[in-house]
């Protein structure tokens, strides 16, 4: 994994493989970003105009290398492109994605410098965070040689003077850049090494590592506790299900929060089977799972006064003499009958079991993520979120922490008379299809209904970013993405600050 680092030593002077300077797009032709003064000197002042010939514009995600002149310790200069000229200052968004394109440019290379705008603690933070990211790289399968190693050593410059806040930032974007490339290596992995079974072992793994309390109920547990939906879902699959519970506590804590995550380890359909072309990606589906948990795991690793209990609804949907059938009534945790229309509807189905567990502690707030709805792709695209909640205060603050921390979200209702066809079964109290019209909305009223009275609840459907299929962009690589981490991240942030949620 890339080490980070910050430095207050000058980039003329600092030992490196690379530099790295921002570049953007001014009025009149392009002009070097705050960070880049001591490279420039060393071009006596001509690094723009170099830049310029060699073809740089300032454009996002543009990178351009030049060799270093006599004066520079590192032999090569990358400008990455920072899009338009940000007078007052460079957004944080624009930071994290312009270090993340660098750090991907730059693999291979042992030990890399960002010279990038980094004053306040915030844009450090950003720059920080954005190389970690761009950084990433899953290897676990490509053979030696077939693939760079990602980028040894970051050292992220900044001209903060007394750099103890600056030290935290670049900690404070450590815990959340590891964690979330944790999440994204575990929707790399393949379906067939990550199983229910194997999820829940690195769940106890990770748990024990940083000291959170790791419960695991396997499939005789299940049985036991009447988690109809888990095992209804499970059965087709010779690989059982689990529920885990990872628990992070703060002996101060004055809130509760609760993340429930999806966690289908492969979703083939099941009976209802997928046909060739929606499959392949189909090992992303414990997305919501991974991000619940690389949240519970960072809240820790920053000691957020606050209590948060991850739960991953683990599970494997396959089709076999065993799975469920479409006309199945299954007996959900806390007693609802759910008649199974559509074995492919099968997310909402461990998240109920889950959502309802996760009520009996009586949290403040329930947040669940999940990849639930081609629906919600199909309105949303694949970049943004939808943000569903029992509460509207609840939604517009995800929405707007979303968009904080570099997220895209929006927010969607929860219109009562889509509910018609899902409570229209003749022979149960529920049907796990209703409406085909807004089906990321009648998706989300499913679930609304195992909320216990009384509690915040938050649903976010993650189905469109959660595994970015086309061209890595600047922080973002291909496959797993850790969609709604950070956003989980800055709303137990948010609580611990408050006080309450
Ligand atoms: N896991 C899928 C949703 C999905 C689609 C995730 C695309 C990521 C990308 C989910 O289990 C599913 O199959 N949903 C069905 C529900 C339908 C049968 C009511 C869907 O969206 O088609
Ligand atoms: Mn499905
Ligand atoms: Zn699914």
């Amino acid at each position: 994994m890339t080490a980070l680092s910050v430095s207050t030593s000058s980039a003329a002077s600092l030992r490196a493989d690379a530099l790295v300077v921002g570049v953007a797009k001014g009025p009149k032709g392009i002009v070097l970003a705050p960070g880049a003064e001591a490279v420039n000197e060393a071009f006596e002042g001509k690094l723009a105009e170099v830049l310029g010939t060699l073809g740089a514009t300032g454009a996002e995600g543009e990178t351009v290398k030049v060799a270093s002149p006599a004066g520079l310790k590192a032999a090569l200069v990358l400008a990455v492109g920072l899009g338009e000229a940000a007078e007052g200052g460079y957004e944080p968004e624009a930071l994290r994605r312009a270090a993340g394109v660098a750090a991907r440019a730059l693999a291979g290379a042992k030990k890399a410098a960002l010279a990038l705008p980094a004053e306040s603690a915030e844009e450090v933070e950003a720059v920080a965070l954005g190389g970690l990211l761009g950084s990433y790289a899953f290897g676990t399968y490509k053979g030696n040689g077939n693939g760079k190693e990602p980028v040894g050593e970051l050292v992220v410059l900044t001209v903060r003077k007394g750099s103890k806040d600056a030290k935290a930032a670049v900690e404070r974007a450590t815990a959340i850049g590891e964690e979330m490339n944790r999440a994204r290596d575990l929707v790399n992995t393949a379906p067939n090494d990550l199983t229910p079974k194997s999820f829940a072992a690195i769940a106890q793994a990770a748990g024990k590592e940083h000291g959170l309390k790791v419960e695991v109920l396997d499939e005789k547990a299940l049985t036991k506790g009447g988690f109809g939906g888990l095992l209804g879902v499970g059965n087709g699959s010779t690989n059982p299900p689990r529920l885990v519970k990872v628990a992070y506590t703060h002996p101060k804590a004055k809130a509760s929060l609760a993340f429930v995550g999806k966690g289908i380890t492969y979703d083939s359909g099941g009976i209802s089977l997928k046909p060739a072309g929606h499959n392949e990606t189909m090992k992303c589906d414990m997305a919501g799972a991974a991000a619940v948990f690389a949240a519970v795991v960072a809240a820790k690793r920053l000691g957020l006064t606050v209590n948060v209990t991850a739960w991953l609804a683990l599970a494997e949907n396959m089709p076999s003499g065993s799975a469920t059938r479409p006309g199945d009534v299954l007996r959900m945790y806390g007693g609802k009958t759910v008649e199974v229309l559509n074995t492919d509807a099968e997310g909402r189905l461990v998240l109920a079991d889950a959502i309802v567990k996760a009520g009996e502690d009586n949290p403040d707030v329930i947040i669940d993520v999940a990849t639930l709805t081609g629906a919600m792709v199909l309105a949303l695209g694949t970049r943004t979120f939808g943000v569903m909640a029992n509460s509207d205060e609840l939604r517009e603050n995800l929405h707007a922490l979303a968009g904080e921390v570099g997220e895209q979200s929006w927010p969607m209702p929860l219109p009562a008379d889509l509910k018609k066809g899902m409570t229209d079964s003749t022979i149960a109290d529920l049907a796990n299809m209703g409406e085909r019209m807004g089906g990321g909305l009648v998706a989300g009223l499913f679930l609304q209904e195992f909320v216990a009275e009384g509690i915040d609840w938050a649903h976010l459907d993650i189905a469109g970013p959660a595994f970015h299929e086309s061209a890595p962009f600047g922080y973002t690589p291909k496959g797993g993405t850790a969609s709604a981490v950070r956003t989980l991240v800055r709303f137990a942030e948010q609580t611990a600050a408050n006080g309450k949620a």
